[in-house]
């Protein structure tokens, strides 16, 4: 088959209109795979069907890696950590960090999960009105300093990591927003430069006292958080640790990775149980009949199907990571055309996830789709919001814990009515484009 190619005005202009839907627009007329022609650029490719997603993902042999591109765009807000880096390099360090998210491992952050929650719909009034997306981050941003560095928001240092994580996430915003921007040099005196590199700058100095206070303390006093077990980590083959460079990589990405998609996950499901009634009505019988009024623990999580359901399905309409791309290499070949060396593959999980082969009513919110081992039936590249193959998200399991117990804790207590519109922001992780103000109904 000959792949159809597209030209940089028409990309575009369909993002103009269509924002996260343009592929969707441009997979009609052209199909599952095309090229897009960009001057200065590498050939790019959307490769839409679930094959091609498995192809790219999970069987190329050496697994291919991220973009050179966009990886050094990332690089000097998230160094060489375990996002960005690759190879052998990326190998080791995935090793080290893996045990630290074993099932066993995360289990003890189900508590402080509930606990933050908790204290926070214990501030909750009925008839407040709450703007969704800025108390979900809140809340997932006071979790991920707990997981990481057991400190609470009180700590003088959450104030100045808090901002200092605004100013980076809205300097790579407006990076992202505007392609040109992201090939100047880092120096350029420009408000969002200036904004990205003040972030970068505070997290760095933070980050680094507190592994210096750590080391200080050390490991038989510390308390057992992911710092300390990244700090202490050794690799089985070379017995070798991080250097304190490498773990404020680590933990940057992991603070940055570990908290904004989770915020995003749990907004997009409020507003989605804020329009569907009968899926409230559900989730609520089903907290009250596990539960009976007392907090969820991890332990319950299996007797909270619906609750995990309502998550799933979240995350195939809104997968937080709504695009992926990967760097091709020689002899990869997708629909029995050879694709060039170097060339960028984008994957999109948000279209792939709404596409009507695959997922019947593809645009309606069923959470009930995923009853009966219906995840089981699906292609395997049909479903990726956690990535797929090698570099898949290594919090996979500590988010999906966070989700339901979040979820659960907040629904229990409080009904949210939904008052101003959601909109999709364009930015890389897909937010919600404007404050969404919520009424908050006391059960
Ligand atoms: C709903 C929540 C989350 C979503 C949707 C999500 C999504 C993803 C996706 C799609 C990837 C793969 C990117 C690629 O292959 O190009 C990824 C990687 C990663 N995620 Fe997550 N993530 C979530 C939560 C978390 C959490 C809670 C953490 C840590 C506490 C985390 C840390 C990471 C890291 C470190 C990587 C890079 C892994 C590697 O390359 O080895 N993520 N995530």
């Amino acid at each position: 088959m000959i792949i159809p190619q597209i030209s940089a005005i028409h990309l575009q202009k369909q993002f103009r209109q269509n924002g996260p839907d343009f592929p969707r627009q441009l997979q009609q007329t052209f199909g599952d795979l095309f090229r897009v022609r960009l001057p200065l650029l590498p050939p790019i490719y959307f490769a839409l069907h679930p094959d091609h997603v498995y192809a790219v993902m999970s069987q190329a042999k050496p697994p291919l890696e991220k973009p050179t591109l966009m990886r050094r765009a990332l690089q000097s807000s998230f160094g060489n950590g375990l996002f960005t880096s690759q190879g052998e390099f990326w190998r080791r360090q995935r090793r080290l960090i893996q045990p630290a998210f074993h099932h066993g491992r995360i289990a003890r952050y189900a508590a402080p999960m509930t606990g933050h929650a908790q204290k926070m719909v214990n501030g909750w009034q009925d008839g407040q009105i709450v703007s969704i997306g800025e108390a979900m981050h809140e809340l997932t941003f006071t979790i991920v300093m707990d997981a990481l560095f057991s400190t609470d928001e009180a700590a003088a240092n959450t104030t100045i990591v808090h901002q200092a994580v605004r100013d980076l996430g809205q300097g790579l915003a407006a990076f992202s927003r505007s392609l040109p921007l992201s090939f100047l040099p880092a120096w350029m005196p420009l408000p969002a430069l200036r904004q990205k590199r003040r972030g970068e700058r505070a997290l760095a100095q933070c980050v680094q006292a507190m592994i210096a206070e750590r080391r200080a303390l050390g490991e038989a006093a510390s308390p057992p958080d992911l710092l300390t077990t990244l700090l202490f980590a050794r690799d089985e083959e070379t017995g070798e640790g991080m250097s304190d460079q490498q773990l404020q990589n680590e933990l940057i990405t992991l603070y940055i990775a570990g908290h904004d998609t989770t915020a995003i996950l749990l907004s997009w499901a409020w507003v989605l149980l804020a329009q569907h009634e009968s899926a409230a009505a559900q989730l609520t019988a089903e907290l009250t009949q596990t539960l009976n009024g007392r907090p969820p623990t991890a332990a319950d999580l299996p007797q909270l199907p619906y609750a995990q359901m309502i998550v799933k399905e979240t995350l195939r309409l809104y997968p937080p990571a709504w695009y992926l791309f990967r760097q091709a290499e020689a002899g990869l070949t997708l629909e029995g055309e050879p694709i060039p060396d170097g060339a960028i593959i984008f994957l999109m999980p948000y279209t792939t996830q709404r596409d009507g082969r695959w997922f019947a009513e593809p645009d309606n919110f069923q959470p009930e789709r995923w009853r009966d081992g219906f995840e089981k039936s699906l292609s395997k590249g049909a479903y990726f919001p956690f990535g797929l193959g090698p570099r898949t998200c290594i919090g996979n399991g500590f988010a999906l814990m966070e989700a339901q117990l979040l979820l659960a804790t907040i629904a229990q207590r409080f009904r949210l009515e939904q008052l101003t519109t959601a909109k999709m922001a364009d930015t890389p992780t897909l937010g919600l484009a404007a404050p969404v103000q919520m009424r908050l109904h006391k059960r």
